[in-house]
């Protein structure tokens, strides 16, 4: 039984994640420790709140002794590290809250594994000894993103060994965790392992992000914001898969090494705010005007300091572990779009903010 501290898990990922586990590995229980700050969700788990496997825990990972004390009476073995605040924008209208839960709270994290892992500077029993690492060892598995490694041109692919170039108070926060979990490998033999995967779309994604907030605004009949030009490129990655090479990472991956995970599945932008258009014509009532929902692009003002280019080479993932993308985009943007029309009532709440009273109905009273 494997004892697990999800942080973030009441996040789009996160949650997608504990699902998945849950489902997967019948032999976990998950200790979920999430701050629910305006992208945490617990209606994202409401199907899963019951499981005797699963608990949430309200609580911020900058917080040490919250932290320390949850390994100690979960015994916890291994962590996935999701929380951060994850939204380019916002963190270039406010870094600080960037800065406190992506660097500080990862460094809080990292701490509190070592000292509950029993490891300092003279008892490297992991690193350099892959032979000790067995089935029980611990492990914190660190969630990244491709963003730390900066920019590409019109060709080229981020591998693994690809230098960081971040460039958003986003990204650099990302990269500067990235940095601290390397560290404490190398440094303690904190038996790490990073995945920096590509940009995800799905189920539960908080419309913020570009495709669930076309979705949303192309169903209610407002202006679609492309930047700048539109042909900036994101490798898509449908986040069910993301979730898999999680699981495959934290069972098969090597203590020790960071795997790029990415969709292989490159589009532009503008190409992707289309498609949902030409999909949610086929689906759904036309616009009252009885123009086509292309109508609604407005091409807008670009992005400070907008990367151009993002493609991950996740050759590493497949030839080591075996994993490979297994929903193509034009079957995962159906989905997606499927699921927000299904789910008309996640996207309200969200819109109107009473999905932040899911927490008293689950656990009673904050
Ligand atoms: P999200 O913004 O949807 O969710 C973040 C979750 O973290 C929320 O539930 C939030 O309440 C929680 N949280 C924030 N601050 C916290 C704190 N101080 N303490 C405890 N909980 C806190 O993010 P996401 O899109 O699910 O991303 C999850 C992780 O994956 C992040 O680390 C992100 O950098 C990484 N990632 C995301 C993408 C993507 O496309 N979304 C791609 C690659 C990597
Ligand atoms: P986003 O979903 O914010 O992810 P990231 O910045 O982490 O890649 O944005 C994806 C791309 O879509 C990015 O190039 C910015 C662009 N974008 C728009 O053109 N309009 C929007 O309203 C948003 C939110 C993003």
């Amino acid at each position: 039984m494997k004892n697990i501290l999800v942080t973030g898990g009441s996040g789009f990922i996160g949650s997608n994640f504990v699902r998945l586990c849950l489902e997967k590995v019948p032999a976990c229980r998950l200790i979920n420790l999430d701050k629910l700050t305006y992208a945490g969700n617990p209606g994202n788990l409401l199907d899963v709140a019951d499981d005797f496997r699963y608990r949430f825990v309200h609580g911020d990972i900058c917080d040490a002794s919250l932290v320390g004390q949850l390994f100690q009476e979960e015994k916890i073995d291994t962590v996935i590290h999701f929380a951060a605040e994850s939204h380019v924008d916002r963190s270039i209208e406010g870094p600080a809250e960037f800065i406190q839960t992506n660097i500080v709270g990862t460094f809080t994290l990292l701490e509190a594994a070592r000292k509950a892992w029993k490891l300092d500077n003279n008892e490297k029993s992991v690193t350099g000894d892959d032979e000790a690492v067995t089935e029980s060892s611990p492990r914190f598995l660190h969630v990244s993103t491709d963003e730390v490694y900066g920019s590409l041109g019109e060709t080229g692919l981020f591998e693994e060994t690809t230098p960081y170039d971040p460039r958003s108070p986003y990204s650099a926060s990302k990269a500067s965790s990235d940095h601290l979990v390397s560290a404490y490998y190398h440094t303690y033999g904190l038996p790490i392992l990073m995945t920096n995967c590509s940009n995800n779309y799905g189920p539960f994604q908080f419309p913020e992000k570009l495709i669930p907030l076309i979705i949303n605004n192309a169903l209610n009949s407002k202006d679609l914001p492309v930047y700048g030009d539109g042909k900036n490129v994101r490798d898509w990655l449908y986040v069910v898969d993301h979730c898999t090479a999680i699981i495959k990472v934290l069972q098969n991956g090597k203590v020790g090494e960071t795997y790029n995970v990415g969709g292989n599945s490159e589009k532009q932008n503008i190409e992707v705010v289309q498609t949902i258009c030409d999909i949610l014509d086929e689906k759904v009532a036309p616009l009252e005007s009885g123009e086509v929902r292309r109508s609604l692009i407005k091409f807008v003002k670009d992005r400070a300091g907008h990367d151009r280019r993002y493609a991950i080479d996740a050759s590493k993932l497949k030839n080591e572990l075996g994993w490979e993308p297994s929903v193509d985009f034009n079957d995962g943007i159906r989905m997606t779009i499927d699921w927000y029309l299904d789910n008309t009532e996640w996207i309200s709440a969200v819109i109107d903010g009473s999905y932040q009273d899911y927490y008293d109905k689950l656990y009673g009273e904050r």
